[in-house]
């Protein structure tokens, strides 16, 4: 897999402006591997628009239709998990191109779908891919980045990820305003709602294709002996800094070959995993159980129950995910230099205080009947200072647990367990995102302000966590995270 670029070999990085060519060359690498981060956002938001639809469509009850939006979550999970054991037998890159063409079916196949069933089945088949990409994407570009470098360019994912979730919201947007209801024939023959999971064949084959262009992972050929490949994709990419002879060296040592890859590779000497991949595990399971999703699953149908009109509450919905994007850009400039546990702590703390006053203001707001639920009646000043603090929840998270989780998911962890632990770690992830999205349905009936409070609690606890368990990855290299 050497097609990428034509770039004169062994000729960059022997200068600064070199290093700048290496550096541009990187980056638009890692930007592809991020497009895996544009199919989550997109595909994970994208169904927000069309569950009205589909609850008509299909005449589910709440409970089939909730287990129908959620198969793609657990199929993400089970897709995370796959994805480390094949990245590590058939490479990366074999990994990106598998998930594009799954992508691809399970969009068009969804768009397609006859029942609640086979919707839910085909939604699954995305999510497969779905967690693949997100797993595949982060251990990729930790894997082909300079260390300087390293953070910034694994937040692409991160960008990836909200663009894509902004993008979807537009899309099913504008299908609707198209067609005039997501439940109306829009082109040949088929609904709005159907045009909204349609429309994920375009990026799924765009990441198909760049996936194809891109180069493998150097760690990668090295484990498996691809020697002289791997020197070729250091050099043109990485630069000659330190030289690839002595990187592969390095490589070489930290993936200790006699030692075939395998699960059990990520237990500890006595019974249980390794503490970093409990590190792993836990990291993705706070960034989850902090709620953040919640915000942007649930985001319209909340700010519609607490009073805001259809057209307010979609305004608030975009103007979170425009604030989410440019809090990502905030990182990425930070995050090479701040390190990442000091954004996490602040991210833990911020978040902790927006979460704490939303907690308040829901607990302790009168409430009303409304569609036989109950619901926080927030009076005028209340009511945005409500908005205020969960854009500033989303500010937070925005700049520390967003994107650092996944850069810190990619290079924490050694060559040799790198691609197993991630898909673990990543696979708690999906489940943990499952567990909070099908919760808070209950939790809010039981009160928006306790829903908050939990959150609220989760963040207080992330931070004690990273305090104590997470150590600072900035500039070291992979080789060195042994
Ligand atoms: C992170 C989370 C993802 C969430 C996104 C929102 O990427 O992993 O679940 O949707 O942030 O910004």
């Amino acid at each position: 897999m050497s097609t990428a670029g034509n770039a004169p070999r062994g000729s960059a990085a022997t200068s600064s402006s070199g290093d700048d060519f290496v550096i541009g060359k990187t980056f638009l690498i890692a930007l592809s591997a991020a497009m895996g981060g544009f199919l989550f956002g997109y595909d994970t938001s994208v169904i927000n628009g069309a569950v009205a639809a589909i609850r008509t469509w299909s005449g589910a009850g709440e409970v089939l239709l909730g287990f129908s939006v959620a198969s793609a979550l657990l199929g993400s999970a089970v897709g995370a998990w796959f994805a480390g054991p094949v990245a590590d037998r058939y490479g990366r890159i074999a990994v990106m191109q598998i998930a594009a063409v799954i992508f691809l079916i399970g969009s068009v196949g969804s768009g397609l779908a006859w029942s609640i069933w086979s919707l839910t089945a085909l939604r699954f088949l995305g999510g497969l891919a779905v967690g693949a990409a997100s797993v595949i994407a982060p251990a990729y570009i930790a894997e082909v980045s300079p260390a300087h470098i390293r953070g910034r360019l694994g937040s692409l994912q991160q960008l990836a990820i909200v663009v894509g979730i902004f993008v979807a919201l537009l899309c099913d947007y504008a299908l609707v305003a198209a067609a005039g209801g997501a439940e109306k024939i829009l082109w040949f023959g088929l609904e709005a709602w159907r045009w909204m999971f349609i429309s994920m064949a375009v990026p799924s084959v765009i990441y198909g294709v760049l996936a194809g262009i891109i180069p493998e992972s150097p760690r990668f050929l090295v484990s498996k002996k691809r020697l002289a490949e791997a020197a070729d994709v250091l050099r043109r990419f990485v630069g000659n800094k330190p030289p690839p002879q002595v990187k592969i060296a390095e490589i070489e040592h930290s993936i200790d070959r006699e030692n075939k890859q395998s699960l059990r590779d990520l237990l500890g000497p006595a019974a249980g995993l390794l503490p970093i991949v409990w590190t792993g595990i836990l990291l993705s399971v706070f960034q989850q159980f902090v709620g953040i999703n919640v915000i942007f699953y649930y985001s319209s149908v909340l700010w519609q129950a607490v009073g805001f009109t259809e057209a307010d509450s979609l305004i608030i919905t975009v103007a979170t995910s425009v604030t989410n994007i440019l809090t990502t850009l905030v990182a990425i400039a930070l995050i090479d230099r701040v390190g990442r546990k000091p954004l996490l702590l602040i991210g833990s703390a911020g978040m902790t205080l927006a979460l704490g006053t939303m907690a308040y203001i829901f607990g302790t707001a009168p409430t009303e009947m409304v569609n036989g639920a109950l619901v926080p009646v927030l009076p005028g000043q209340a009511g945005v200072v409500a908005v205020v603090a969960a854009n500033l929840y989303v500010v937070f998270f925005g700049v520390s647990w967003g994107p650092v989780v996944w850069v810190l998911l990619g290079e924490m962890f050694s060559n040799r367990i790198r691609a197993y632990a991630l898909a673990v770690a990543a696979a708690a992830q999906w489940v943990a995102n499952f567990f909070v999205s099908e919760t808070f349905p209950s939790l809010a009936s039981a009160g928006l302000g306790i829903a908050y409070g939990i959150y609220a609690l989760m963040a207080v606890l992330s931070f004690i966590f990273v305090a104590r368990a997470v150590r600072e990855t900035r500039g070291r290299e992979l080789e060195d995270m042994e």
